[in-house]
C-alpha cells in the first residue's frame, strides 16, 4: 500500500501567515488558526486528485513553544479538537494519518489521542497524510544519529528510516510555504533534499485548490536534474 503512495508525489507544506490574515481583518490570532484548520481540509482532500501520494504539513514547531502561552494552548486545543473529529473523514476519504515530532511535551491526552488516531486510519490508501507537530528536522536527524552506534554500515536507507521513522518514505518532491516568507524553518531538511521550492504570498487560511494546483503547475514545470546534465522524469526520480 505504502509503495504505490511513494509513487506518487510527496508534497510539503509550511502553513504560513494565519496570525497576520487574522490581525488584517480585526480578528484574534485563534480565529486564523481555526481558518487554518478549514484551509488544511480543503487541501487533503483535494491532494490526491492532484497527484500526492504523501502530504506532510507542519502545525507545529519545537521553537513554536516560544509563543505566548495562551496562542500554545489554543493550538493544542484545535489539534485535540482536529483529532477528535477528524477521524471519521480521514478514514472514508482513504487518508492514513501519522504524526512526526516529539509527543513526550504535548498536553495530557494528546499523544494517546495522536495513536489512536493513526491506528484508526491506518488503512488509507489514497494519501498519507504526516502532521508535524513539536517537529524540529535538526533534532530528528540528531536523534537519528544517536541511535547508529550499533550499526556496522550504515546505509542512507537505514538511517533515512532512523530520521523520518519510515520505511520507503519517499524524499519530498515539493515544499510550498505560503505568506511570503522564503525559509525553510527547520523542516524536512533531511527529507527534503532535492525538494523544489513553492513560495507564495496567499496566506494560509485562504490557500485554495487553486493555489494548490497552481504550486503543482509551477512544479510540473520545472527541469529536475539531481546533479546530472539530463531531466529526470518524475517516474525516475532516484530515491536517496
Ligand atoms: C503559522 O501562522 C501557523 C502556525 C504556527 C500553526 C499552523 C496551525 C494550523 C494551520 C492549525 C492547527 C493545526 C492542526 C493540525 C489542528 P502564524 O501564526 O505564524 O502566522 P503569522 O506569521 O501571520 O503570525
Amino acid at each position: 500500500m505504502q509503495s504505490d503512495l511513494s509513487s506518487k508525489l510527496h508534497v510539503g507544506i509550511i502553513m504560513d501567515g494565519n496570525g497576520r490574515w487574522a490581525t488584517r481583518r480585526g480578528l484574534s490570532r485563534l480565529r486564523g488558526h481555526e481558518a487554518g484548520v478549514e484551509a488544511i481540509r480543503r487541501v487533503v482532500e483535494a491532494a490526491p486528485s492532484q497527484g500526492i501520494g504523501t502530504l506532510t504539513l507542519y502545525a507545529f514547531s519545537s521553537d513554536n513553544w516560544r509563543r505566548p502561552k495562551v496562542e500554545v494552548t489554543a493550538l493544542m486545543g484545535l489539534l485535540r479538537f482536529y483529532l477528535a473529529n477528524e477521524v471519521q473523514a480521514l478514514v472514508r476519504n482513504g487518508v492514513r494519518l501519522t504524526v512526526i515530532g516529539r509527543r513526550d511535551r504535548l498536553p495530557n491526552g494528546i499523544a494517546a489521542a495522536i495513536a489512536r488516531a493513526e491506528a484508526e486510519t491506518a488503512d488509507g490508501d489514497a494519501l498519507h497524510l504526516r502532521i508535524a507537530i513539536d517537529y524540529s528536522a535538526r533534532d530528528a536527524i540528531l536523534n537519528a544519529a544517536t541511535q547508529v552506534a550499533g550499526f556496522d554500515k550504515l546505509t542512507r536507507e537505514t538511517f533515512s528510516e532512523l530520521v523520518t521513522g519510515e520505511q520507503n518514505l519517499r524524499d519530498v518532491d515539493l515544499i510550498i510555504r505560503t505568506s511570503g516568507e522564503k525559509r525553510l524553518s527547520d523542516f524536512l531538511l533531511w527529507e527534503g533534499a532535492y525538494a523544489e521550492l513553492h513560495f507564495t504570498d496567499r496566506m494560509w487560511p485562504e490557500f485554495d485548490m487553486d493555489d494548490l494546483a497552481e504550486a503543482l503547475a509551477s512544479f510540473h514545470r520545472r527541469e529536475r536534474r539531481f546533479g546530472g546534465l539530463q531531466p529526470v522524469a518524475l517516474e525516475d526520480v532516484p530515491s536517496l
